[in-house]
């Protein structure tokens, strides 16, 4: 897996991908945002593989799209290449996703943390939407994962003032699962993807799946899907294991089958 900028690593049953342009604070260009979805893409693929943490390290998470690589850009030139659509495999990533966050997460770097199922924020971090700053609105899902997590006011307070919040804040309108030192903010997501690792995979698959089809579909919808998923688990292996496994009170071992 040789990439230019990011860091991918892989201990079993969890991989970390760390995005990795330190000298523009991890900004998203084109290329690092389509290694990263390469990388997922080929985590989902990995069975040895079971939750992955994406983290931008100990400082910083991300400052967002790369200005240097837009700013003359026309809007033909954007359409073109499609720079969001560019996200889609992180979307598409079945496996938890769990970002890691110090520092800056903004613009683009706050969406990306968005995507993912879950927060940690090291108590350094600082969550954000400045584009209004620059002339436009955010372009990877801001201005509808903010309301859709935070509700109206926070999203509209964040997206028309640009102004970051805090990691403590963040905890409060429910965007950050954890406040951690920031020291600790990747261990700490390491350990809640191992957590997550033990899981029955087929079941972490239907779980997460299912709780994002609330964010885009009426109830009585998800709740016919949610079902379709409850009833296909009985379809596995690991269901048995998991149901004789606190039957006879052990610990169960799950396959992914
Ligand atoms: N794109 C390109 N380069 C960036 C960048 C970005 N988003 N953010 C920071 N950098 C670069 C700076 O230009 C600087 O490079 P040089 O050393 O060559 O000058 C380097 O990273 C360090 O940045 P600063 O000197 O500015 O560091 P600071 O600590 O003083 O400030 C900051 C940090 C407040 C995050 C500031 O860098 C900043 O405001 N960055 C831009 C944030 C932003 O507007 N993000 C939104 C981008 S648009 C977007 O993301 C669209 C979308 O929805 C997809």
């Amino acid at each position: 897996m040789g990439y230019e900028h990011i860091l991918v690593e892989v201990e079993p049953p969890i991989a970390t991908v760390t995005l990795n342009r330190p000298k523009v604070l991890n900004a998203l260009s084109p290329e690092l945002i389509a290694e990263l979805g390469q990388s997922l893409r080929e985590l989902d693929a990995d069975d040895s593989v079971r939750a992955v943490v994406l983290t931008g390290g100990a400082k910083v998470f991300a400052a967002g799209a790369d200005i240097g690589d837009m700013a003359e850009r026309t809007a033909v030139e954007q359409l073109s290449r499609d720079q969001t659509g560019r996200w889609a495999p992180i979307v598409a990533f079945t496996k938890p996703l769990i970002a890691a966050v110090n520092g800056y997460a903004l613009g683009g770097g706050c969406e990306l943390a968005l995507m993912c199922d879950m927060i940690i924020a090291g108590d350094t971090a600082r969550l954000g939407q400045p584009e209004i700053n620059l002339g436009i609105i955010p372009g990877a899902g801001g201005t509808q994962r903010w309301p859709r997590t935070a509700g109206k006011y926070a999203a509209m307070e964040a997206v028309l003032t640009g102004t970051a919040i805090t990691a403590s804040r963040a905890r409060e309108l429910g965007i950050a699962n954890k406040v951690v030192p920031a020291e600790m903010t990747i261990e700490v997501g390491k350990r809640i993807a191992r957590q997550l690792a033990e899981k029955a995979p087929l079941a972490l698959r239907m779980a997460k799946e299912s709780v994002l089809r609330a964010f885009d579909s009426p109830l009585a919808e998800g709740l016919a899907a949610e079902r379709k998923s409850f009833y296909f688990l009985f379809s596995t292996e690991d269901q048995k294991e998991g149901m004789r496994a606190f039957l006879e009170k052990r610990k169960a071992v799950f396959k992914g089958r």
